[in-house]
């Protein structure tokens, strides 16, 4: 039998999580000087989500924090699915390569002491999230760039792997005739798997994993390994991850946005509104040329989801139920 955790409004019987004052929108009443305030997650949990369409990594997911597995066990072993489907081409082994032909991975993991790591243009070593991991937890930096990413990954007992596919190698090799660099909305710009996850205490926690924008110049690197930017998780308040082109949301410090959103009172879904809506209103912005999707979940529970263009949709994995619905998005 599942181990499930359906809590509606229950009363506070051991299972209420302390949070800071600060959390206005999800206290039941504004507490006084001395008193906690007490919130308990409305939602069913534990609960997940992702980016795209995903369902095998939200199960596997699932399935860890069902078996009591830790959130960081969960995120990791969820994005490890699509980090090893060649078929996923924006992910892992199987990437699609910078212009050079070079398939070059980008991934972070944040866990809910606000804990993190990364690895940016790690190259031959498929489960970027794994390494990120180990960064956070086997060493005293943040993030490991390139070389020194990879040869740590190896030194932790893992291998060297081609990832440049067969498949991936032809499509390169035909947009290398064209030689005309454009991204293209929702073909390029995505399936950057970004997978949040509440447990039955009601904790969060994130990842983000990533082989970047397809034909990017050699060293680039986008939002999906940059705490802050590609993910934030603020245990006390919720969690956000980007998909999409990089360089705005990193311009806009888009997951930190949507969290600090999401303190200030904002549901989920307006917090990623309201961030979707900073890149869109920048003077500069040419934003009919990307696309940017956030996912964010706060500490009710509660999840939202936007894009700027159609075509974006988020994965739930709640009540042993996995959906993809596709998000609401800025452009009409
Ligand atoms: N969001 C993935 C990237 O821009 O690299």
């Amino acid at each position: 039998m599942k181990r499930r955790n359906f809590i509606k409004n229950a009363s506070l019987t051991g299972i209420g999580l302390a949070v800071t004052p600060t959390l206005t929108n999800c206290a039941e009443k504004e507490p006084s000087k001395n008193e906690k305030t007490v919130v308990t997650p409305k939602a069913s949990l534990p609960l997940v989500i992702a980016t795209w369409n995903v369902p095998n990594a939200t199960a596997k997911a699932w399935e860890v924090l069902e078996a009591n597995g830790s959130l960081l066990d969960a995120l990791e072993q969820g994005c490890m699915i699509e980090e090893a489907d060649v078929k996923n081409q924006s992910v892992g082994k199987g990437g699609r390569p910078d212009r050079d032909g070079n398939v070059t991975l980008d991934a972070c993991i944040m866990n809910t002491k606000g804990d993190c790591g990364a690895v940016v243009a790690m190259e031959n070593i498929t489960h970027a999230i794994s390494v990120a991991r180990k960064v956070m937890e086997e060493t005293p930096h943040v993030m490991l760039a390139g070389e020194g990413a990879e040869n740590f990954a190896v030194s932790s007992g893992m291998k060297r792997e081609n990832l440049l596919t067969e498949a991936s190698k032809k499509e390169w090799e035909e947009w290398l005739v064209k030689a005309a660099y454009k991204p293209i909305i929702n073909i390029e710009n995505h399936d950057t798997i970004g997978m949040l996850a509440m447990d039955e205490n009601g904790d969060l926690s994130g990842a983000c994993t990533t082989s970047g924008l397809a034909y990017k110049m050699s060293g680039r690197v986008g939002d999906s390994p940059i705490i802050g930017s590609g993910l934030f998780v603020d245990n006390q308040v919720g969690a956000a991850v980007a998909t999409g082109m990089g360089e705005e949301v990193v311009k806009t410090v888009g997951s930190f946005l949507v969290v600090e959103l999401m303190r200030q009172g904002k549901s989920p879904q307006e917090a990623c509104e309201e961030a979707i809506k900073r890149i869109v209103d920048k003077p500069n912005s040419n934003h009919e040329n990307f696309q940017v999707a956030y996912i964010a979940v706060n500490k009710n529970g509660e999840t939202g989801s936007y894009s700027i263009h159609k075509g974006f949709s988020m994965t739930t994995y709640q009540n042993d139920k996995n959906e993809n619905v596709q998000s609401d998005y800025y452009v009409k």
